[in-house]
């Protein structure tokens, strides 16, 4: 039977690479590997995944060097010579092993004001929006964003200045900032303008190139960088 050779990142910020020996089958995905390790070899290994299809966005941890989704990455496209190397996400704090501390990451998604602010009540219509609506279509690229932490843990200007909104926040309030219902624009864009803001991107394309379900962060990035301008210019900010 042929083995993968495996090494995964034990303990906290301050821990080490552990090496384990893993039976390599057909069609075996990185996150398999994981958990035939935590079942068979050692069962206090501490890894995150939820849903095992691409949806939930538990499961990232950095395999070879890069992040990654791992229940969609197959062992084939990622392992040299048979051998994997497994660390949790780059430029989040270590809680054990293959586990980051996720809070600094949706906290900012919060301070880019990432939610809804509705304009109608339960007892209005609904708002009808055309598909073909130029907001809808902005709005569509980046909607399907499952919170991975991907492109946050990819980015330069994240690890330089750990203050910065980062990708995946701007992304999803670049998706609000096109979204016709919300009542919350100029708050919004506020709270993307300053330093830590959409200004601080330096367009590095490292989040596109990784992210999982194919967001062009820089995209909206780019997009809110002139949403301000335009609100700035007209002295609404
Ligand atoms: S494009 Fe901007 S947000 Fe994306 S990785 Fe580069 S600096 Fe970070
Ligand atoms: S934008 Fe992509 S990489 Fe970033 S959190 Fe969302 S799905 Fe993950
Ligand atoms: S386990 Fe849900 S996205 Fe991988």
């Amino acid at each position: 039977m042929t083995t993968l050779q495996v090494t995964v990142w034990r303990g906290d910020e301050s821990g080490a690479l552990q090496r384990y020996e893993v039976p390599r089958f057909e069609s075996q995905t990185v996150l398999d590997v994981v958990t035939a390790i935590q079942r068979d070899i050692d069962a206090t290994l501490a890894y995150r995944f939820s849903c095992r299809v691409g949806m939930c966005g538990s499961c990232a941890m950095t395999v070879n060097g890069v992040a990654r989704w791992t229940c969609r990455t197959h062992v084939a496209k990622v392992a040299v010579d048979n051998r994997l190397e497994l660390k949790p996400l780059a430029n989040l704090p270590v809680i054990r092993d293959l586990v980051t501390d996720m809070r600094e990451f949706f906290d900012k998604w919060a301070r880019a004001r990432g939610r809804l602010t509705p304009t109608r009540t339960r007892d209005d219509d609904f708002e009808r929006i055309a598909p073909t609506a130029p907001g809808r279509e902005a709005a569509n690229a980046g909607i399907e964003c499952i919170g991975c932490g991907v492109c946050y843990s990819s980015c330069d200007v994240v690890a330089w200045r750990p203050d910065y909104l980062g990708p995946a926040a701007l992304n999803r309030a670049w998706t609000l900032v096109n979204d016709a219902r919300d009542g919350a624009q100029g708050e919004r864009l506020r709270a993307v303008a300053g330093d830590a803001g959409c200004h601080a991107c330096h367009t590095h394309l490292s989040c596109t190139e990784r992210c999982p379900k194919g967001i062009s962060p820089t995209a909206g990035i780019a997009g809110l960088k002139r949403a301000v301008a335009r609100a700035a210019w007209k002295g609404e900010l």
